[in-house]
């Protein structure tokens, strides 16, 4: 299963911003000393500095890791830009940017063995990533990489319901097929939950949990800003999963693709992944 595709990860920007949680989202600024340093992994194309900015953190220092180069430098070229475009004084800097007292770098790499290595972090963000990651194991990483009083910021982290509507007779057949898929990784479509239970045996609290569901639906016959390709990507996903299903079962799938992509082109489709975003703070 491929996110790596900036098209993509730039086109799901909206309905991720729809479904974050604004308390979960508030209570982590408000939880961040001054000038922190921030961590991300899986960082993917670094929408998340344009955030940080945007939520009004000033003077930190950020790092973000992602697997795939081909994103860290999408984001490394992109991000300076965009924020000028919004009319900060940005500038290049040859892995990221800097704006005043801010700076940010995108590297690649693998998130667990990264964190291993640094330590002092305020804060780690882990944006619709741990469900590709063992959590027991990125969580003791996390917890390397955090100084005393540090946070984990994960929001929409999936929780293994995935709804397509108008329904079909195969949705049940194919959905567990996909979900299956995820559970033959490192990771698990029961991020959520084993997130939250894992969580209850950590030091420290977790200072808030909302739920965070990824909902596109089309208005007025056609997709907001770029959700269609961002449909058209879940729906590919959702395919690739199948690809190793024996023939009868790859029938039945084949035909729901075609059902759904057909309903994508009439803007028909309604898609809703269900996601938390969760705040833990270790002791300080
Ligand atoms: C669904 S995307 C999310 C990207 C970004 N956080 C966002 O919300 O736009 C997941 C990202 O995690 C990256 N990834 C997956 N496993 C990883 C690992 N073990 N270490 C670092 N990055 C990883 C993928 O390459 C991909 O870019």
């Amino acid at each position: 299963m491929n996110h790596a595709d900036p098209r993509y990860l730039e086109a799901k920007r909206t309905v991720d911003q729809r479904a974050r949680s604004t308390r979960v989202r508030e209570t982590f600024c408000d939880a961040l000393p001054d000038s922190p340093r921030i961590l991300e992994i899986g960082c993917g194309t670094g929408s998340m500095v344009t955030n940080l900015v945007s939520w009004g953190i000033e003077g930190f220092t950020y790092v973000g890791i992602d697997l795939a180069p081909n994103v860290t430098a999408f984001g490394g070229w992109l991000r300076p830009k965009e924020l000028r475009w919004a009319g900060y004084k940005a500038q290049q800097t040859p892995d990221g940017g800097r704006l005043g007292a801010t700076s940010f770098a995108f590297r690649p790499g693998e998130a667990v063995s990264w964190l291993e290595t640094v330590e002092s972090a305020d804060a780690v963000i882990a944006q619709s990533v741990l469900d590709l990651l063992d959590i027991p194991t990125v969580l003791s990483a996390i917890e390397h990489a955090l100084s005393t009083g540090g946070v984990l910021y994960a929001p929409l982290t999936f929780d293994e319901v995935t709804v397509f509507l108008p329904e079909h007779p195969a949705d049940d057949h194919v959905l567990t097929a996909y979900h299956r898929q995820l559970a033959a990784s490192d990771g698990s479509p029961r991020a959520g939950r084993k997130l939250l239970a894992a969580l209850e045996e950590k030091p420290g609290r977790t200072l808030a949990v909302d739920s965070a569901d990824w909902i596109v639906r089309p208005k007025q016959s056609t997709y907001p800003a770029d959700e269609a390709w961002f449909l058209d990507r879940i729906l590919s996903m959702v395919g690739n999963a199948l690809e190793d299903a024996d023939e009868p079962e790859y029938k039945v799938c084949e035909e729901w693709l075609a059902t759904r992509r057909a309903q994508l082109r009439q803007a028909r489709l309604q898609y809703i992944a269900h996601q938390y975003d969760v705040l833990h703070q270790w002791p300080g």
